[in-house]
């Protein structure tokens, strides 16, 4: 079922939206913070605020000040939190442990996810903190933004949370860092009514989708990363917010084999770009590499000296298929033994293009080591073609789903309910015929399991029959 027409994006203009006036925003000078001191001593975290590094401390700090000025009134949380974040932050450096209490069940009605709830184990010595839950964001995808829409969530977090924010958090969301659970659904109001945004994921469901720049930036995007990342996001909305899986499920979609949003490593359900005809050459690009007029790799090793470029050393010989050569001046690939690899892509970009026939590999089952071990996701898919609405993907994501569904154990990742099962079973559960590509090489021990029907015979034997020919 393909997914209805999108609304128009709502144009939010922040002149319209705007909570705070320009002089509540800038309400202190630059004097003013050099002298600023927060209500706690803090000397572990002023060491921090050396150094050439973006501070955090000094950027906390500087939202401390900015919200002790603003009136008392025009806040709905209290205007301390920053000040009792740092306090609380001291206090765990010194103790080097953490001062947050064990978990934290909040949410907004009708999700059963989206808000992370969390307590402070010391709320009398940091009362503005006794109540610091994070609010996940569903981020557009890439993370593109315009500053209308930028200004409005701030001034909307800085009414109604701490005013400090994570951009963004590693699954992708935007993390709005710290509120009471009283302002939860005012927050969530005004992010649905007003900013037309929806909470992102946690819990045992669909995460948030997540892609790399894609064709909104990159010359080698296979697939309309951005696209695909948006559409299967509304689509399985329910799933997002609603948790009806036996433990967290992530998609991420990666344009090209590059992988810039690691899906390989990060996701349960890894998209990656690829394409199945031959690499575009532009021969005229290629000599112009050899004849050092183009810098190699876009310049990305301009920093020191490597030397002039030699294609034959850094491309060619690098090739981890040794499928190219140079005749007469003539770069030549075996397409055919490519792996698609992207490295003489990524050295030549100014020459060399991915194919035109294109789509994506589909990998399965990464997770971090709890409980079975790290394990990267393993190919499954070598190559699906992917166009709007995406059907043949949905109907694969609800086979595997499915499958997991039944068959998951309480907190068991897709990696290890495949590897529970064994990848057989998991390719029978989704309708995929084996293939050489799926493994790096054949097993080396014997213990193969076969199938009744596949054996003559069968598995009923009367070891009378056998003792008519081998005596005891
Ligand atoms: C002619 C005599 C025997 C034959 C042909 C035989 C054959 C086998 C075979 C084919 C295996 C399976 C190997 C594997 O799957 O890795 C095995 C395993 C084993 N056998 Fe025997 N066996 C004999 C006698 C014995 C005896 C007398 C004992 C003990 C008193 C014994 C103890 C074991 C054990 C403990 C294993 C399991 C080893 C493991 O799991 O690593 N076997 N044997
Ligand atoms: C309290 C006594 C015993 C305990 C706790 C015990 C425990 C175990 C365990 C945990 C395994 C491994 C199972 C697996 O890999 O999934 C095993 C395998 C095995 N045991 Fe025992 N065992 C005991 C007694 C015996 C005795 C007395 C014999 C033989 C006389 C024996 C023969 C074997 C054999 C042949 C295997 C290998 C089976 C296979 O590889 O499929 N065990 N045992
Ligand atoms: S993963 Fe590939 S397509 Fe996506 S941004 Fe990185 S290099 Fe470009
Ligand atoms: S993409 Fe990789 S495998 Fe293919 S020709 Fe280039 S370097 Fe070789």
């Amino acid at each position: 079922m393909a997914f209805e027409p999108k609304r128009e994006e709502k144009a939010l203009k922040y002149e319209e939206l705007r909570i705070y006036t320009d002089e509540e925003l800038k309400n202190y000078s630059e004097e003013e913070l050099k002298n600023f001191k927060i209500k706690h001593e803090t000397p572990a975290l002023d060491e921090l605020e050396k150094g050439p590094w973006p501070s955090f401390v000094a950027d906390a700090k500087r939202e401390a000040l900015h919200r002790k000025k603003l009136d008392a009134d025009r806040m709905m949380t209290d205007k301390d939190a920053v000040d009792d974040l740092l306090g609380q932050l001291q206090l765990s450096f010194d103790h080097g442990e953490t001062h947050w209490k064990h978990g934290g069940i909040v949410g907004v009605f009708g999700y059963g996810g989206g808000i992370i709830g969390r307590y402070s184990d010391v709320p009398e010595k940091f009362p503005a903190v006794a109540h610091f839950h994070t609010i996940r964001v569903n981020q557009p995808a890439s993370k593109f933004y315009n500053t209308d829409y930028l200004r409005s969530l701030c001034d909307l977090w800085e009414y109604r949370g701490s005013g400090l924010m994570n951009l963004h958090g590693s699954t992708g969301d935007i993390i709005l860092l710290g509120t009471t659970t009283e302002q939860l659904e005012p927050i969530f109001k005004d992010l649905t009514h007003v900013m037309d945004t929806d909470l992102g994921g946690s819990g045992s469901n669909l995460r948030t989708p997540s892609c790399c720049i894609g064709k909104a930036r990159c010359e080698w995007s296979c697939y309309d990363t951005q696209a695909m990342c948006y559409e299967l996001t509304q689509y399985y909305q329910d799933e997002l917010h609603r948790p009806a899986f036996p433990y967290k499920f992530k998609f991420k979609f990666d344009g090209c084999p590059n992988g810039c949003v690691a899906s390989i490593a990060r996701s349960d359900m890894s998209f990656i770009g690829t394409w199945k005809d031959e690499i575009r050459i532009d021969q005229e690009a290629v000599k112009a590499y050899m004849a050092g007029d183009i810098v190699p790799n876009g310049g990305a090793h301009k920093g020191r000296d490597w030397g002039k470029f030699d294609i034959r050393k850094e491309v060619i010989n690098l090739c981890p298929t040794k499928c190219m050569s140079l005749e007469d001046g003539t770069l030549k690939i075996d397409n055919e033994n490519c792996t698609r690899c992207m490295h003489c892509i990524n050295v030549m970009p100014r020459a060399l293009k991915p194919g035109l026939d294109t789509g994506v590999s589909i990998l399965f089952g990464a997770k971090a080591p709890i409980l079975e071990g790290a394990q990267m996701a393993t190919l499954t898919i070598p190559f699906m073609k992917v166009e709007p609405p995406y059907d043949n993907l949905k109907e694969l994501i609800e086979k595997v789903w499915e499958f997991w569904m039944e068959e998951g154990k309480n907190r068991e990742r897709l990696g290890e309910l495949i590897q529970r099962f064994g990848l057989p079973k998991f390719l029978e559960a989704i309708g995929v015929p084996p293939a050489p590509q799926m493994v790096r090489a054949p097993r080396s021990n014997p213990y193969i399991f076969w199938k009744e029907e596949d054996v003559p015979g069968g598995w009923d034997r009367k070891i009378e029959d056998y003792r008519k020919i081998h005596k005891r």
